[in-house]
């Protein structure tokens, strides 16, 4: 059962995949086929599942169709991975499939403040709870898929990172949970990373700002549009690729002893060591550059701009917390 570097074999094992349509979850999904997986590729459209199924080269990646914030969507995958899987059960669940809807917290309206919980983190424990029979059945392993945001919070992504916080808190209570069932739980933790999640967020924020333009949103708006363009090429810039995700996801269903947390980026390492050892003083001045209006653009009210002596950006760059 277990191979060289002390590996689990991956071939006859079943693994199920969520968001898979595209960006990491593809890669991931595309990835774990290869490497001997039996792979239920989660997807939301007759399209994507199409797509996948043509790129799976092996012939062992079986498109699902598996809204995460759908009840009925998550009882009928789970019925159809039983029916293929038998008793075997299930051994691992990677639980991928998320949004990032950012903009300042007093400029995000409640139902996009759910709407960002609900799949993240409500969908993620629903499709938890649904697949662990057949988790428990296989002896297998989930790995929750999170985000250096959730060990650092930035200011305009308040929502997205309450959504990684949780995912963190989530996968910690399960760990200690399923320990007695023997099923590992682990996160992986990507930096940025370049997919199609970028042009989704500045849609989205550009969305949320235009609903509270007139109000809130003018006191943000020219800080936070900086903020975007930032993220974008700093997701761009980033020598992390979806492989390395990959990866990282591949060694946590495959250790012998998977590891708790698997960062993929230097990003994520630097914030998580900077988050556990810095104060938050230090913190809240390193981010303060990046919702500082220019001097032109400053609202009455609010942040009151560089003091004599301010540094600017701390060692800890903005750019190096990641998404
Ligand atoms: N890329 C990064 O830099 C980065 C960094 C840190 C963390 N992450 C995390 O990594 C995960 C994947 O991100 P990505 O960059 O690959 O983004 P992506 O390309 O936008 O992929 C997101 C995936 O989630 C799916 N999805 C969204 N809502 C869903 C729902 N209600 N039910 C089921 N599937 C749903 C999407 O499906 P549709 O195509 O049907 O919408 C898509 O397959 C996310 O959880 C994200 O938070 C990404």
């Amino acid at each position: 059962m277990i191979g060289a570097g002390r590996r689990i074999d991956a071939r006859g094992r079943a693994v199920v995949v969520t968001g898979a349509s595209s960006g990491l979850g593809r890669e991931a999904a595309l990835h774990l086929e290869r490497a001997g997986f039996r792979v239920f590729a989660g997807v939301r459209d007759r399209a994507a599942a199409d797509d996948l199924a043509a790129a799976a080269t092996a012939g062992r990646l079986t498109p699902l169709r598996l809204d995460v914030t759908r009840a009925d969507q998550i009882r009928g995958a789970v019925d159809e991975v039983a029916r293929q899987v038998g008793a075997g059960g299930l051994w691992g669940l990677v639980n991928n499939a998320g949004i990032s809807l950012p903009g300042p917290l007093e400029c995000v309206p409640p139902e996009q403040l759910r709407r960002q919980l609900d799949t993240n983190v409500v969908g993620q424990v629903a499709v938890i709870q649904g697949f662990l029979p057949l988790l428990r059945t296989g002896r297998g392993r989930i790995v929750n898929v999170t985000s250096g945001l959730g060990r650092v919070a930035l200011p305009y992504l308040g929502a997205y990172a309450a959504a990684q916080f949780a995912k963190e808190a989530v996968s910690d209570s399960l760990r200690r949970e399923l320990r007695p069932f023997g099923i590992a739980v682990s996160v992986v933790q990507p930096g940025a990373i370049q997919t199609p999640i970028w042009d989704k967020v500045a849609d989205a924020g550009t969305e949320t700002m235009a609903r509270a333009a007139g109000r809130a949103g003018d006191l943000y708006a020219e800080p936070f549009d900086r903020f975007l363009a930032r993220l974008a090429a700093q997701a761009r810039r980033s020598g992390t690729t979806p492989a390395d995700f990959a990866r990282a996801v591949a060694r946590a269903l495959t250790a012998a002893r998977p590891r708790t947390r698997y960062p993929v980026g230097g990003d994520v390492r630097l914030g998580s060591l900077a988050a556990r050892l810095l104060p938050d003083a230090l913190l809240d001045r390193n981010f303060a550059p990046l919702v500082r209006p220019r001097p032109d653009r400053r609202p009455p009210t609010g942040d009151p701009g560089p003091a004599s002596g301010d540094p600017g950006p701390a060692p800890l760059a903005p750019t190096s917390s990641e998404d």
